[in-house]
C-alpha cells in the first residue's frame, strides 16, 4: 500500500503512522486531525491502519478500534452509537455527519476524519460547542403560555398540528448543519445557524405554544435570521434528513405575512 502524505503545501503537519500488524491484509487507512491546545504544538495528522477483519462497519467503530487498540490519546465524543445523541458528529470524507452512522465501507479510498469545521478545538475530534448550545439557548426552545392551564388535563392538540412538528422535532442537535454554513463561519457571534433556527420554527409553529409572536419579535434582526443567504448546505448535511433551510424560509414568511 502506497505510504499517504499530505500535499506539499497543506498547513496541517504530517504525523505518526500507525501500521497495522504484521499479516494484517484487510486495512482501512484511517488520516485523523490530531491537535491539543495545551500542548502549545500545532495540529498535526495521524495515519491509523485499521484491521477491518476485526472491526465493526462504521467510521466510529473504526475510531473506537483505534482509541482502544493503537493510539489511546486520540480524543473523541460518542455515546448512543445509534444517531440519536448526535455527540459524534465530525467531518468525515469532507461532509459533516455522525461517525457511528457513517458506514467505512461507502468511503471510497482513505477515510479522512476532522472535527467539525470553524468551531474551537478542544482534543482531537471534540469541537467546542458552547457558543452553539448557547445559540440554541437562547431561543428558549421550551413551551410558553399565558393561558391557564387545563384543570387535569394536558393541553391537547390536534393530529394535524402535531405533524407540523414532523422533521422539526427530531432534531438532534449534532452540528453538522450550523458548522456546514458559510454564514455561520464568519458570523457565529451573531447569527443564530440553521440548528436553532430550526428550533426556533420548531416551537413557532406549536399550537400549544402562546409566544409565537415574542418568538418572531426576536428573530426579525439582520444578523440573528437575515444571515442565512440560502446557501443550503445545512439541509444537505443533515445526518437526520432535516431541512433547516426551510424552517429558515418559512420562519422568514411568517415574518413577511405577519406584516400584510
Ligand atoms: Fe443536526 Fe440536523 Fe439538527 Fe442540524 S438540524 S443540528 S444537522 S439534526
Ligand atoms: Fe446557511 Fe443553510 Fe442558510 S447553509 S445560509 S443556514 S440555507
Ligand atoms: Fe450518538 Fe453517534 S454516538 S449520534
Amino acid at each position: 500500500m502506497a505510504e499517504f502524505s499530505l500535499p506539499a503545501n497543506s498547513v496541517v503537519k504530517q504525523g505518526k503512522l500507525f501500521a497495522a500488524s504484521e499479516g494484517v491484509t484487510n486495512i482501512k487507512r484511517f488520516i485523523v486531525y490530531r491537535y491539543d491546545p495545551a500542548s502549545g504544538e500545532n495540529p498535526y495528522i495521524d495515519t491509523y491502519e485499521v484491521d477491518m477483519d476485526n472491526c465493526g462497519p462504521m467510521v466510529l467503530d473504526g475510531l473506537l478500534k483505534i482509541k482502544d487498540a493503537m493510539d489511546s490519546t486520540l480524543s473523541l465524543r460518542r455515546s448512543c452509537r445509534e444517531g440519536i445523541c448526535g455527540s459524534c458528529s465530525m467531518n468525515i470524507d469532507g461532509r459533516n455527519t455522525l461517525a457511528c452512522t457513517q458506514s467505512i465501507a461507502e468511503i471510497k479510498g482513505d477515510v479522512k476524519v476532522y472535527p467539525l469545521p470553524h468551531q474551537p478545538v478542544v482534543k482531537d475530534l471534540v469541537s467546542d460547542l458552547t457558543n452553539f448550545y448557547a445559540q440554541y439557548a437562547s431561543v428558549e426552545p421550551w413551551m410558553k403560555t399565558d393561558s391557564a392551564t387545563p384543570p387535569d388535563r394536558e393541553r391537547l392538540q390536534s393530529k394535524q398540528d402535531r405533524e407540523k412538528l414532523d422533521g422539526l422535532y427530531e432534531c438532534i442537535l449534532c452540528a453538522c448543519c450550523s458548522t456546514a454554513c458559510p454564514s455561520y463561519w464568519w458570523n457565529s457571534d451573531r447569527f443564530l445557524g440553521p440548528a436553532a433556527l430550526l428550533n426556533a420554527y420548531r416551537w413557532i409553529v406549536d399550537s400549544r405554544d402562546e409566544a409565537a409572536g415574542e418568538r418572531l419579535d426576536d428573530l426579525e434582526d439582520p444578523f440573528k435570521l437575515y444571515r442565512c443567504h440560502t446557501i443550503m448546505n445545512c439541509t444537505d448535511s443533515c445526518p437526520k434528513g432535516l431541512n433547516p433551510a426551510q424552517a429558515i424560509a418559512a420562519t422568514k414568511k411568517l415574518l413577511v405575512q405577519r406584516k400584510l
